[in-house]
């Protein structure tokens, strides 16, 4: 029986490997946390030895519990998009510490190329804009900041954090998918479209360092034998947020999900016509299966789970992430507090690198608990925030699926639906990102005829929640909202 899936759930945080069943039944996990630098500030990078270190044996983990390589059909991949990785061809080690997305450290060369007028013709072809968040000026600054890549000559692979990992697991294999290619800036996300060569040179990325686009549901190789005892092939991958979005069954046009891990991610599926943002969103590749791409418009904001973390580990305020949810019931309203997440700038639909945070409205009555509360109240007022600009692109979501590990806290969950005055729904089994990518690797290993079929096999019961909040408290609320956003976007 070899109808056993391994997911590889690489996060910006942690990496976690998951066995599931063919029926999307999840039968267990490993997980490891890595080390997050901070070199400086707006600086975050990560090393890629470590993060290939932890997947080794969590995946080796999860290869024991199946009883063997043989009982494993397929891998799935899903991992942080747009981080960007340098590596030796022949070692498959690092040359330099990976950048991760959420570095800003080409806030200004972002700057320089928005002044120059690029951002149009960006956008027309990459579906993006001219943010530090996505992988192109990082590649561009790393090459011209850090000798040793130019040094390594021929030798020097560039990728993203899959493509690293598939480089890894296969002994070789320099392949990235259409999902994570189309967060580089370097990518015509239209149509066949591939590495572009005038976003490659407005970057100053060479192409022949970039790997290889193939579909999602794509075999792209088999583990290399001598990791697992025996050759698995790999035919799943997608960015996470994609993932998640496959794992939401969100694939019909309209249908969005939200996931709320270190950001928060909202993609709204758009079919196989590639969507046009006027509002600031991302289009953006949302599955390609075969030759055939099909998008989702996007709006990402960077500061979700890491603020409950901050306020754990950076601030001490509370004891577990659990525990805002009952400061956050604990109070009747929010007291005026409002907490704007800007800890790494503001993403959609602001784009303001250089934004930083700021927590507004304490008096002497305010207690953590209204921290805590005005914490998980702005990951509603930033949905907020997304849903106006999705509707003025012409897309009102009828529901909101949302998933996640913060989406566990029932008290958000159920603020969402207040605030967003829309139904949200829960899938029991809160990893949709992990499933998604099962769900692909079971149709790239033929265990379903497309993933539509896939989708409607694996994903599991849901909860949801209705709106119940009377409506001058809510717009009371996001006019205080407004007003502290406006204070530090002034
Ligand atoms: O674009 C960044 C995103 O892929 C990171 O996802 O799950 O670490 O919040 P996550």
């Amino acid at each position: 029986m070899t109808e056993n899936i391994i997911v590889i759930d690489e996060g910006t945080t942690s990496t976690r490997t998951m066995l599931f069943a063919a029926d999307g039944t999840p039968l267990g996990s490993a997980q490891r946390e890595f080390r997050q630098h901070y070199p400086g500030p707006g600086l975050v990078e990560h090393d890629a030895a470590e993060i290939w270190k932890a997947t080794l044996a969590c995946t080796r983990a999860m290869i024991d519990k199946a009883g063997g390589a043989a009982r494993i059909a397929a891998i799935g991949i899903t991992n942080q998009r747009e981080t960007a990785v340098f590596w030796d061809r022949k070692t498959g080690e690092p040359l330099a510490p990976a950048i991760v997305w959420q570095d800003r450290r080409t806030a200004a060369d972002c700057m320089a190329l928005k002044e120059g007028g690029h951002e149009a013709a960006v956008q027309a072809k990459s579906g993006l804009l001219l943010d530090p968040y996505f992988s192109g000026t990082k590649i561009g600054w790393a090459l011209k900041n850090w000798p040793q890549l130019c040094e390594a000559g021929d030798r020097l692979a560039v990728g993203t954090i899959e493509s690293y990992l598939v480089y890894r697991l296969t002994g070789g294999v320099h392949v990235s998918d259409a999902t994570n290619a189309s967060r580089t800036l370097l990518m015509a996300i239209d149509g066949a479209g591939g590495w572009d060569a005038e976003l490659c040179d407005l970057f100053g990325v060479p192409m022949a360092l970039l790997p290889e686009i193939a579909g999602c549901t794509t075999s792209v190789g088999t583990t290399d034998p001598a990791l697992f005892g025996g050759a698995i092939p790999i035919c799943g991958m997608a960015g996470d947020q994609q993932a998640a979005t496959i794992g939401q069954a969100c694939l019909a046009p309209g249908q969005t999900k939200a996931t709320f891990g270190t950001g928060a991610f909202i993609l709204s599926a758009s079919g196989t016509r590639r969507p046009y943002s006027a509002n600031r969103l991302l289009s953006t590749v949302l599955v390609q299966e075969g030759d055939v791409r099909s998008y989702a418009l996007e709006g990402s904001v960077f500061v979700a789970g890491s603020l409950i973390q901050w306020l754990r580990d950076g601030l001490g305020l509370l004891a577990s992430a659990g525990e805002s949810e009952g400061l956050a019931r604990s109070l009747d309203d929010n007291g005026g507090v409002y907490l704007v997440p800007a800890l790494s700038g503001l993403g959609a639909p602001h784009w303001q690198p250089g934004a930083l945070a700021a927590l507004s409205g304490l008096s002497f009555a305010s207690s953590k608990a209204h921290v805590a509360r005005a914490a998980l109240e702005a990951q509603a007022y930033q949905a907020h925030d997304l849903k106006t600009a999705f509707a003025a692109d012409g897309v009102d979501w009828a529901d909101l699926r949302i998933d996640g590990g913060m989406a566990a806290n029932n008290w958000m969950a159920q603020d969402l639906a207040d605030m967003l005055d829309l139904t949200v729904e829960r899938p029991d089994f809160i990893e949709s990102t992990a499933l998604g990518a099962a769900m692909l690797a079971a149709t790239g290993a033929g265990l379903y005829p497309d993933l539509l079929s896939a989708a409607q096999a694996m994903r599991g019961q849901t909860t949801r929640f209705t709106p119940a909040l009377e409506a001058d408290i809510r717009k009371a609320r996001l006019a205080g909202w407004q007003s502290a956003l406006a204070k530090l976007l002034e």
